[in-house]
């Protein structure tokens, strides 16, 4: 084993980034870094997350590891092992956007669900392109590994552009969900070996084997998500957009019992409700800006004011520990299972193999080696099939420059009821994005 390793965080100025490097402080016996990059586009974010993380090495008594902290992929990228990718190109001020314009118009507006996923999926292509060609370019044998959203309309654009990239996509629901479910009904999500098969945020368990009780609790848990709505898990607590998305659950599984969905088909199922839900004023974005990113600028702030006693306070749940759990299931060549956004190539084997989906994994050395899994039944297979040709009409709109592509992903993404609808939105989101965008024509 390596023991001397680089590691680089695109997207250094991330909110998330404490909870990544906690995670790898503490896995240090098993993943030993001795430099740490942290790289990112903004300097000011790149600023307050060199205070934040060098104040953590401080108190974790770690200063004998060099950070880096640049706005330069070259000093970034070059040599590095391991790449952990979470970029929002356009920021929260375009989530906001993506959440604001659709529901104008009574869509659901959601950061990776129906139109405005669309609209972030075609700012992120370029963003996450770039990142993948620079360690191509500087260190063409570490291995990415992405939580940038959309991650559906990403990995399809990976796949296309860079198929033999090191790379893995990741999402954190399906293990925030698992954890939400299992602390509400007293089960201990570590016994848990879930099978699930989908698209990201868009999909289903068929099978939680919980190997302590020696059975699939998955019926069980249905049954008990009908009699009773689940509360927020800990991490959450008092957050009343989370709370609502795991109490619909209940509502989802009365309609539909046969498999437990992953919690944002909500937008699917339910988009007039989710509208009804929302606040188009003060959608989600508004919530993460006064929450996470104010606490973010304000840690950085006390820490240049000298304030260090007490200051560092995150609880990102398991976000930090599943993408660093897949670096060490690498690095020590010790496979072990993970959900993971991959292209099909028969996993799901009456689903075209080209489609990616989200489906479990075995990671070590070798990457990625997926399951093959059950036929999925016609109600999946009808909706999965149509956001697929929708993500992939998306994808085509990118990479040809075409506005009639993006016109029909638009149309056949199933949040929206109209092509007059679809193109009001896409024509407002054209003008919003025009420093992202790729010229549609
Ligand atoms: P954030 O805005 O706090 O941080 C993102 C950082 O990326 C910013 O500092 C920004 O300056 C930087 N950035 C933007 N474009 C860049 C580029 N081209 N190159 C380098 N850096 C760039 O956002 P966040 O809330 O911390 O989320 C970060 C990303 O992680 C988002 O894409 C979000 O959707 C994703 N995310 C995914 C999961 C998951 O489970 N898949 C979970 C949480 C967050
Ligand atoms: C979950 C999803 C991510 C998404 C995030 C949004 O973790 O898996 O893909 O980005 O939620 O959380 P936020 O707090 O930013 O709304
Ligand atoms: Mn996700």
């Amino acid at each position: 084993m390596k023991d001397n390793l680089i590691i680089t965080i695109a997207g250094g100025g991330s909110t998330y980034t404490p909870g990544i490097v906690s995670a790898l402080l503490s896995n240090s016996s098993k993943f030993p870094i001795t430099e740490m990059r942290l790289y990112d586009i903004n300097p000011k974010r790149n600023k307050d997350m060199k205070l934040i993380i060098n104040q953590l090495l401080i108190d974790k008594d770690r200063q004998d590891m060099k950070l880096v902290v640049t706005e330069n992929p070259e000093e970034a990228f070059t040599n590095v092992d391991f790449v952990f990718s979470q970029i929002r190109v356009g920021g929260l001020a375009m989530r906001e956007q993506d959440e604001k314009i659709p529901l104008k118009y009574d869509l659901v507006g959601q950061e990776t669900c129906g139109l405005g996923g669309f609209a972030y999926g075609l700012r992120s292509i370029g963003g996450i392109l770039e990142i993948v060609g620079y360690v191509q370019q500087y260190a063409p044998d570490a291995w990415i590994l992405n939580y940038t959203n959309p991650e559906s309309i990403i990995s399809e654009a990976i796949r296309r552009k860079y198929p033999d990239a090191n790379m893995i996509n990741v999402c954190d629901m399906t293990i925030s969900l698992e954890e939400t479910i299992a602390s509400n009904f007293g089960y201990d999500r570590k016994n848990w070996i879930p099978t699930y098969y989908g698209l990201n945020h868009y999909g289903w368990y068929s099978k939680i084997y919980d190997t302590s009780l020696k059975r699939d609790v998955m019926p069980e848990i249905i049954d008990k998500l009908r009699q009773v709505n689940m509360d927020v898990a800990e991490f959450n607590e008092g957050d009343r957009y989370w709370a609502k998305t795991y109490q619909l659950m209940s509502a989802m599984v009365k309609y539909f019992p046969e498999a437990l969905p992953n919690n944002y088909l909500e937008y699917y199922w339910f988009p007039d409700l989710m509208v009804e839900n929302e606040d188009k004023y003060f959608t989600r974005a508004n919530m993460v800006m006064e929450g996470r990113e104010a606490n973010t600028r304000k840690m950085a702030e006390q820490i240049r004011n000298g304030e260090t006693e007490d200051i560092l306070h995150f609880n990102f749940g398991e976000h930090g520990n599943y993408i660093v759990d897949i670096a060490v299931a690498i690095l020590n060549d010790e496979p072990k299972r993970f959900m993971v956004i991959t292209p099909n190539k028969g996993s799901i084997p009456n689903l075209r193999e080209d489609a990616v989906v989200e489906v479990p994994a075995y990671i070590g050395a070798t990457g990625v080696e997926q399951l093959a899994l059950h036929p999925i039944n016609d109600f999946h297979k009808g909706m999965m099939e149509a956001q697929v040709a929708a993500e992939k009409l998306l994808v085509d709109a990118f990479f040809e420059n075409s506005y009639d592509k993006a016109l029909q992903a638009f149309t056949l993404n199933q949040t929206v009821p109209s092509a007059r609808a679809a193109k009001q939105v896409l024509d407002e989101m054209l003008i919003a994005n025009k420093d992202y965008w790729p010229e549609l024509h």
